[in-house]
Formats: C-alpha cells, structure tokens, sequence
C-alpha cells in the first residue's frame, strides 16, 4: 500500500479537495487498493470540521465524494505512516518541516514542484477562486500519480 498526504495550513480548502480530487483519479484508474489517501492541516484550527463550503460546492459540482472527510492535524507518526507528504505551498513545507522534526526528506515536497509550474498552489481561502485552485490540483494530481506508479511499478 502507497499512502500519501497532502497538507496545507488549515486542512479545508486546498488539501481536503487534493484528497478527494486524487482519490477519485485513484479510483477511475483501479488503483484504490493500492494507493491510500488522507490530509490534515499544520494548524490546529479546524480539527473535526467539514472542508470549507466553497471547496464541497467544487466537489460537489465535479461529483467528487467528500464523505467523511474533517480536519486534522499533522503529527509526528505521519512521517512514518506515509510515503508522501505533500505540501501546497512552501510556507507548508516549512510548517510540516518543523512539526516533523525533519528538516529535509524526499518525501516531503511542495505539490506544484512536481509540475513545470514549479509554485504555491494559491489559498481559495483568501483568493475566493476555488476553480484555479481545483485546476492545479489537477494538474499535479497527474503528475503525482505519475511519480507513484513508476516509483512503485503499478500499472
Ligand atoms: P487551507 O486554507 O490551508 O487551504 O485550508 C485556509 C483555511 C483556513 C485558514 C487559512 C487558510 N484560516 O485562517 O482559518
């Protein structure tokens, strides 16, 4: 079993929808058994709560399940639990760098660095535009799923 984190600030707009968008691309390509996803936030601020209305409505629209789905927080046993530790943007990575105790491993990149694109995927929570947030997500969810399959020989 691959297992793969994503992890933004507050654990309900960008990483709840790259969990949802990424399982269900999982999903369509019969790979749910071998590949878990999950996501949490370097916050504390919205444990147990619902991802944000803005990011259920784009899920919601595209018919991509949230069932559920609540806020966490990352933790130390995380490191171990999973393979990839996938940040949104690079104040994340240092967040999951600090609460890790783990100043450099490759398991812990920045989402968009997977993609020519190379940048933050930006925060609807401040930006309002939850459909370019969902566009990069798409993006890098091909080209993580891409990264998994060839580094764990799944077809
Ligand atoms: P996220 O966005 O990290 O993509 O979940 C945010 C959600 C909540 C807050 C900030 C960012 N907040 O300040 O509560």
């Amino acid at each position: 079993m691959v297992n793969v984190l994503f992890v933004c600030l507050g654990n309900i707009c960008r990483s709840p929808m790259a969990e949802a968008v990424f399982r269900h691309i999982v999903q369509e390509e019969g790979l749910a058994d071998q590949i878990k996803v999950d996501s949490a936030g370097t916050s504390n601020w919205h444990i147990g709560k619902r991802p944000h209305e803005g990011t259920l409505a784009k899920l919601e629209e595209l018919n991509v399940s949230s069932a559920g789905m609540s806020g966490r927080q990352l933790e130390v046993n995380d490191l171990e639990e999973f393979d990839y530790i996938i940040g949104m943007d690079e104040s994340n990575i240092g967040n999951i760098r600090e609460i890790l105790n783990e100043p450099s491993h490759p398991k812990i990149f920045r989402f968009l660095d997977l993609t020519d694109l190379r940048k933050d995927v930006p925060d609807p929570y401040y930006t309002g535009d939850f459909d370019e947030t969902h566009e990069l997500i798409i993006e890098g969810s091909h080209a993580l799923l891409r990264k998994i399959k060839a580094e764990h020989q799944l077809i």
